[in-house]
């Protein structure tokens, strides 16, 4: 199983960043798609990251998206927030550990919180600003994800409350 570790914004969140990336060419993420990795584990097995999720800690708090981003290398626009929550960056750093003190291998890149809202998206000189967005982090979950020709489909195997 393809596995991922992600936040979910509520549903009018996911929407109205749907909405904004609307307005540019390439293939827009639909929103029941959009979410934050947290770690990405690839093929893994999902009873053991489960139990590694249980031992990480982590606080509820707000992710602001405050930022517009284009990634040349990889074609890829992006929202962001300007500097990661402390709260964020702890919750992550405990889930790493918590994966990597179980075996797990995880890329040694540094953690970098965006949200894909386009692929093969064209290069824009100025982003327009983001809507005001309110995306509270409440919970994290183990996501299964199957990918075929017409896209990436997501399904959410377990929760993970913060506190
Ligand atoms: P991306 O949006 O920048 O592609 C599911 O694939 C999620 O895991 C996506 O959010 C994706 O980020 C992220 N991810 C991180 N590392 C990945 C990798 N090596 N391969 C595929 N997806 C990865």
């Amino acid at each position: 199983m393809r596995l991922f570790f992600a936040a979910w914004p509520p549903p009018d969140t996911a929407a109205k960043l749907a909405l904004w990336a609307r307005q540019f060419e390439g293939r827009p993420t639909p929103a029941e798609n959009i979410h934050l990795t947290l770690a990405f584990l690839g093929e893994a097995n999902p009873d053991a990251a489960t139990a590694a999720a249980r031992r990480a800690e982590g606080r509820k708090h707000h992710l602001p998206l405050e930022v517009a981003r284009y990634w040349k290398h990889n074609q890829i626009l992006w929202a962001g927030p300007r500097e990661t929550p402390g709260e964020l960056q702890a919750l992550v750093a405990s889930l790493h550990a918590e994966l990597r003190a179980a075996a797990f291998v995880l890329e040694d890149r540094p953690f970098s919180a965006h949200v894909t809202l386009l692929r093969k998206a064209k290069r824009l000189r100025t982003l327009p600003n983001l809507p005001a967005l309110d995306w509270p982090i409440d919970d994290f979950v183990l996501v299964r994800s199957s990918v075929s020709s017409s896209g990436a489909s997501y399904e959410a195997l377990s929760r993970f409350p913060l506190g």
